[in-house]
């Protein structure tokens, strides 16, 4: 089911300088690459208004929410998290891909041993023609 967000709009403008916008699609419109790189590039800097920036995304609105989450754990494992998360948004941007794929393979098998008929009824039509 679609995630509802309970923060209206313009409160969102008001307090990061911008609505947060909707994940939905980020995982696609950015990469999951650019999404882990992006979740574990905050760092601190006191001229930001919530004291973190970001490397891979200069200036951002967003505060880091998970700074307790980095502080508590391991580079190691605060990385895995956020790779999950990184995974799940591109699982939620597309949740059919996987059927997309198999599907994809089913008819590449099927477009091969239909290549055989037709490649032995387009001899059958030619033979006579020299
Ligand atoms: C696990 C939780 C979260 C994840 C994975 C996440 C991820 C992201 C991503 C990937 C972007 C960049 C979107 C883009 O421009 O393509 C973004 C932007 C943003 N996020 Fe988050 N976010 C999370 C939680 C939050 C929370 C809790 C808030 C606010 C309290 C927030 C506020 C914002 C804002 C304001 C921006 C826009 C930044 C700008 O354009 O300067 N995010 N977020």
């Amino acid at each position: 089911d679609p995630m509802e967000n309970g923060m209206a709009e313009e409160d969102g403008k008001q307090w990061f300088g911008v609505t947060p916008p909707d994940l939905t699609l980020a995982a696609r419109h950015r990469s999951a690459d650019w999404v882990y790189s992006y979740l574990i590039n905050f760092y601190e800097d006191d001229s930001r208004p919530y004291g973190y920036n970001n490397h891979v995304f200069p200036n951002v609105g967003m505060p880091h929410v998970m700074a307790g989450m980095q502080q508590e754990l391991s580079e190691e494992e605060f990385k895995s998290n956020m790779g999950d998360i990184a995974n799940f948004m591109t699982y939620a941007a597309e949740p059919m891909a996987p059927t997309r794929e198999r599907i994809g393979v089913y008819v590449l098998v099927f477009l091969g041993i239909l290549l055989i008929p037709a490649y032995l009824l387009k001899k059958e039509y030619w033979k006579d023609v020299h």
